[in-house]
């Protein structure tokens, strides 16, 4: 970032020069090349002959070539931006994580969207699967996946969550880093057929409520899903961010319930039944289900409350230089819209509004921003968010004194993060 001391200085020229205790040229220096150095990848590349004016060994030669390979993929300095399995990893592992902390914007890319499976991933070619609508209809129903595409399609942006995200964290600060803690969130652009279109196809009779939904895996995943949902916003998904549905996500349909626990909204669905009431599956009884301090259980628990996260600075990165910092993260609510994100840098005693990018959609990830000062002194970091039904992020020891800390589902609470004088970053609970 050169600056011509003679154009005049634009508004966010000033900014920066006023955030800088040491002038320009030392914010300038440490805006280019030490940019990545600054949120934690090692120090930057310095051997002066590869920077301007200087000409590198690239600019000297043809680069590579078109489709190599056919399906494009990151440059290869980026190979640590990828999912993970829970650290230490388990005997049988359930999921990945996304590195939220490497995400730009609010879409997750398909290849770091978290994966949650009870039985691993079926191999199902297209042409072999159908979906079955049965039970209390009019008119029961068999459909291929060209049936199914003929309806008329939507595309919409939104979250999907496990409700187990950030279970761990409930008994102790366990994971290290925003991917390790809460990366079992995603949001993706989702396409495909509006389950209410397929369901008046069908014709639901007028005792018909509940709606079973299974899956084509292993373990035939099944959920019992109310038809309030299933008529309002549910998706028969074939496509996600533009192509189509990942193995990995349910390839080639699954249902998308917006803003409900991930694992109500099936993968490779193969079969709708309706009928009048839940049918109390393995997976709303022995599991997804919430235990409370008096020891009952709840049951049914499907929304995913409104929560946030500072995705940098975050757990496991490293703040080079006290300066001009951009504290950022997602922000997202089952019920509806963010409409706000708070965020205190010393520790919770005072709160200021961040910046909320557009677009904000509902049952989305929101991205938020606010600049900040590091001056180098330890800083404890957090944010909350409040969505547009009013539903305000609790604290943990909020969560702990509703819930306990054997529910393992719908951990929402304030994730801190605490600034050494170092400047490395780390997860406590305040
Ligand atoms: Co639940």
């Amino acid at each position: 970032m050169k600056t011509d001391p003679a154009a005049p200085a634009s508004p966010r020229r000033q900014f920066l020069r006023r955030s800088s205790a040491a002038g320009v040229g030392a914010l300038a220096a440490s805006l280019s090349p030490g940019q990545a150095s600054a949120q934690g990848t090692g120090p930057a590349a310095t051997d002066p002959a590869l920077l301007p004016p200087n000409i590198p060994p690239w600019t000297r030669t043809q680069g590579g070539g078109f489709i190599t390979p056919p399906y494009g993929l990151p440059s290869r300095h980026e190979a640590r931006v990828v999912r993970v399995l829970p650290n230490p990893v388990p005997t049988f592992p359930t999921g990945s994580r996304t590195p939220l902390q490497h995400l730009h914007g609010i879409i997750t890319p398909n290849g770091l969207m978290f994966e949650r499976h009870h039985a691993g991933v079926p191999d199902i070619p297209p042409d072999a699967h159908r979906l079955m609508v049965h039970g209390l209809v009019e008119r029961p129903l068999m459909f291929s996946m060209e049936d199914l595409v003929r309806f008329p399609s939507v595309s919409r942006i939104h979250f999907l969550e496990c409700s187990g995200n950030s279970a761990a964290e409930l008994v102790r600060p366990t994971g290290k880093t925003a991917q390790e803690i809460h990366g079992l969130v995603s949001c993706c652009e989702w396409t495909g057929v509006l389950l209410s279109t397929v369901l008046q196809e069908a014709g639901i009779k007028p005792e018909g409520k509940w709606l079973l939904a299974e899956g084509a895996d292993g373990a035939a995943m099944t959920r019992s899903i109310p038809m309030t949902k299933a008529l309002d916003d549910a998706i028969l998904v074939y496509g996600q961010n533009g192509e189509a549905l990942r193995p990995e996500q349910g390839y080639p349909l699954r249902l998308f319930l917006p803003g409900f626990e991930g694992n109500m909204s099936i993968k490779w669905l193969r079969r709708l039944k309706v009928g009048t009431e839940p049918w109390h599956t393995r997976e709303e009884t022995s599991a997804y289900t919430d235990l409370m301090p008096d020891g009952s259980a709840l049951q049914f628990t499907f929304h995913m409350e409104a929560k946030s996260v500072i995705t940098f600075p975050s757990g496991g990165q490293q703040l080079r230089r006290q300066g001009f910092y951009e504290i950022s993260g997602l922000a997202w609510s089952g019920r509806g819209r963010v409409s706000r994100v708070e965020v205190t840098v010393d520790g919770g005693r005072t709160w200021q509004n961040a910046q909320l990018q557009e677009p904000v959609l509902s049952k989305a990830l929101t991205r938020f921003r606010l600049p900040w000062q590091w001056q180098g002194a330890p800083a404890l970091i957090a944010s909350r968010t409040i969505d547009e039904k009013g539903n305000l992020q609790p604290s943990m020891a909020e969560v702990l004194k509703a819930r306990g800390a054997a529910s393992l589902y719908h951990n929402n609470a304030i994730q801190y993060w605490k600034i050494d004088a170092d400047g490395s970053v780390h997860n406590v609970r305040a």
